[in-house]
């Protein structure tokens, strides 16, 4: 597949995985992407998941029309993407690769090489000149490993992003949400933690005049780059994207929940866009994503074991450990007989920033009745202002 007269996609589609990284669901499959720049010296831009390495390299075969490559670019060493270097090298014994020098470590604690006489080792502001084509390498510590690299080929104004502008998804099914849910989920589950290093290397990308962007995962992205630039500023300096309420909550037995769905309701009705999510059956990346994707959330949970129920407590690490900030939180408590839920969930949040914390507090004993009603219409009214 072309992405520009010399660029050529060379990556594959994964319908098998279970879970990606072990905890992500990824209902349309997975694609690991890899390219290769043909030019009087042809490099190919990192390698893919462990069991796709036959297809790769045929993959690479094809565009290679008999030549032989020069070049392993390695961005990123995490095993999607870096599983197959040993295989390349193998096959291509004239090729070096090339990557930074933290990569190298963890080249040979992966796969027992850092091929010494076989490497190039670059760092940010380094050149690589292929002919036609040159690469200038860019740090990218921490988004999301800290060896990252990412690359700008100057000549085709190709940008090179390594898991930044990455979602979830093979490339050869459509995705019915389009790009931006499971691009949005993708970067709150795997990158999220990391916006200020994000921040960071998009300052760099705004000097550079990026035509393409083509990222490790997720399709190649040729027009509107705006747009994808925007929100990916948005996402990683934790500003709102759109006006609404997120309602994450647990319920043991149903009460929890009519709460939940009543609250919605009212705000549905009231004309704000409402999510609401089951914490235990639903999926766990998705209320992440929703609750960074707008601006105001609701959290409702039972106490259970002195505690709030284990569903909601992993929810809010999951925020806590992103540097969830910037938003307003409501509470809903239930509790038969000591509800301290709502003061379990504050403590949870504190030291996070630009939190705002809603009053009144609804506390359900046991069932809704016609005094926590009135507080979750307070709530309701509190949410809209
Ligand atoms: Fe796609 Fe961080 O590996």
């Amino acid at each position: 597949m072309k992405v520009t007269n010399d660029i050529k996609y060379i990556g594959v589609n994964d319908h098998d995985i279970d879970l990606f990284e072990g905890q992500y669901e990824v209902p349309l499959g997975m694609a690991y992407n890899s390219y290769v720049i043909l030019d009087e010296k042809i490099c190919v831009m990192d390698a893919v998941d462990a069991r796709f390495g036959d297809e790769w390299i045929a993959n690479l075969e094809k565009e290679l029309g008999g030549r032989k490559p020069d070049y392993l670019v390695v961005q990123h060493m995490e095993p999607d993407h870096s599983a197959n270097i040993t295989k390349f090298m193998d096959t291509y014994p004239q090729a070096a690769v090339v990557s930074s020098q933290k990569a190298f470590t963890m080249m040979k604690n992966f796969y027992g090489s850092e091929y010494e006489d076989r490497r190039v080792v670059v760092a940010e502001g380094a050149k690589l000149e292929l002919g036609k084509h040159v690469l200038n390498f860019v740090g990218a510590p921490m988004v999301h490993w800290p060896e990252v690299i990412m690359t700008y080929d100057s000549t085709d104004k190709v940008l090179f992003s390594a898991d930044g502008f990455g979602k979830f998804g093979a490339n050869d099914v459509e995705d019915p949400e389009g790009w931006a849910c499971e691009a949005r989920r993708y970067y709150f589950g795997i990158v999220g933690k990391y916006g200020a290093q994000v921040q960071a290397v998009l300052k760099k990308a705004a000097n550079l005049d990026i035509q393409v962007i083509c990222p490790l995962h997720g399709p190649v992205l040729d027009t509107d780059l705006a747009y994808y630039l925007d929100v990916y500023n948005t996402w990683s300096s934790y500003g709102v994207e759109d006006q609404g309420v997120t309602i994450a909550y647990t319920s043991v037995y149903g009460n929890t929940k009519k709460a939940a769905e009543l609250l919605a309701e009212k705000l549905e009705a009231a004309g704000q866009t409402v999510e609401i999510t089951d914490l235990a059956r639903d999926d766990m990346p998705e209320a992440v994503e929703a609750a960074f994707r707008y601006d105001r959330l609701v959290l409702a949970t039972t106490t259970y074991n002195a505690d709030i129920f284990p569903f909601m407590k992993t929810f809010i690490e999951h925020l806590v450990e992103r540097g969830y900030k910037n938003r307003t939180i409501g509470f809903i408590e239930n509790g038969s007989w000591a509800p301290t839920a709502a003061k379990v969930m504050k403590g949870m949040l504190e030291g996070l920033k630009n939190i705002e914390l809603l009053e009144p507090v609804v506390t359900i004993k046991s069932a809704l009745n016609a005094d926590s009603e009135a507080q979750l219409d307070a709530l309701c009214k509190a949410l809209i202002k």
